[in-house]
């Protein structure tokens, strides 16, 4: 454990009927860094911090938080944290400023140090003008930045955030990232996220750990992860083609000797290629050659996508997708009960 605020040896989560939710995960992350755990639903990302957080025992496998082993000493762990959950948890029947208080003296603070943290939280969240009024009032994203602004009242040593920015506007987003961004720099806070949101990964975090079923397929910084894909992105839409066709069509471009890599996304291929400007012609001559109906294309150098694309073999889908939406929607319904 020398040299991590947080560290995790082999840590592993079998649930009920044997589900390896979370399967022999080690990392390790410094303080003062922003750490992010990049994953699709049922990744393990919420476990992976539910056990961090000393809110599930783990299976098997290690874990310390300044230094205080999670099972071990989970009083000592913590005091030394903050934790938002990717479910929100504020109370309808109080206004937002009652909220925070509330929570406040959960951290005991009070007075007048209190009355200032509580205005600065609003203030970053940008509920100010709405700060007085019952929190059942409220619209769903304004719950969840009220949730959001309950975590950051005090000063931990660590700050869990599970999911902070699912289903907010792009301007809150940014204003969030910003502030977590400032809580590290000048308070020298350590911030370890979840996300599945690619750009908040590539933005935000320091480092960022891959994570599909259960495991930590890659993990660096976000430009270092890029890199590590070499050449150049194709994406080719081929949305009027039969999905039963897409099969003959990958391996006829997978001959390609400027080709390296193809993947089947939502509506085309993805191809990895040394050569962008060198491999289109040949590409388009070959599909053209076999009759298929390229509707679009685009080159471009990898992002954290491809890099997700590289390491699992699936798509990580951003925003617009289903799922996010729904849980959202299933956690704001919950919350309002
Ligand atoms: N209490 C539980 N009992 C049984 N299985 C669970 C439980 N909690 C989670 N799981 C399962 O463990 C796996 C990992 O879930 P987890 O919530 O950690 O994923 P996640 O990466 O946080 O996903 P999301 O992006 O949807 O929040 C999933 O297959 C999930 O169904
Ligand atoms: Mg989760």
């Amino acid at each position: 454990m020398e040299g991590g605020i947080i560290v995790t040896e082999s840590l592993t989560k079998v649930y009920r009927k044997g589900l390896r939710a979370v399967d022999g995960v080690s990392f390790t992350v410094f303080a003062g860094e922003v750490f992010g755990l990049l994953g699709p639903n049922g990744a393990g990302k919420s476990t992976t911090m539910a056990m961090l957080t000393t809110i599930l025992r783990p299976s098997s496998g290690r874990a310390w938080v300044c230094g205080y082993e999670v099972t071990v000493s989970s009083l000592m762990v913590r005091q030394q944290i903050g934790y938002v959950s990717q479910d929100i948890a504020v109370d309808d029947s109080l206004t937002g400023w009652d909220n925070l208080v509330l929570q406040g003296h959960l951290y005991h603070l009070a007075g007048r140090e209190l009355a200032k943290r509580v205005a600065a939280v609003l203030e970053m969240v940008d509920l100010v003008d709405r700060a007085h009024d019952l929190v059942e009032t409220y619209s769903g994203g304004m719950r969840k930045r009220l949730d959001l602004a309950a975590g950051l009242l005090h000063r931990p040593r660590v700050l869990f955030l599970d999911e902070p920015t699912l289903g907010l506007d792009i301007q809150t987003r940014h204003r969030i990232w910003e502030y977590i961004q400032r809580l590290c720099r000048e308070e020298g806070i350590t911030v370890f996220l979840t996300t599945h949101y690619m750009e908040e990964a590539d933005r935000l975090c320091d480092r960022v750990a891959i994570m599909d079923h259960g495991r930590i397929c890659a993990l660096d910084r976000p430009a270092a992860l890029k890199e590590t894909i070499m050449g150049d992105v194709i994406t080719l839409g081929l949305a009027g083609e039969p999905a039963d066709r897409k099969g003959e069509l990958v391996a006829l471009v997978e001959r390609l000797p400027l080709v390296s890599k193809v993947s089947v996304v939502r509506d085309g291929l993805s191809l990895l290629v040394e050569n962008g400007e060198k491999a289109i012609p040949a590409i388009m001559t070959i599909l053209n050659s076999r009759g298929a109906t390229v509707e679009s294309l685009s080159l471009k150098r990898p992002t954290l996508e491809d890099v997700f694309l590289h390491y699992t073999g699936r798509e990580l889908r951003e925003e617009g997708g289903g799922e996010a939406f729904h849980r959202t929607a299933r956690a704001l319904r919950r919350a309002r009960r």
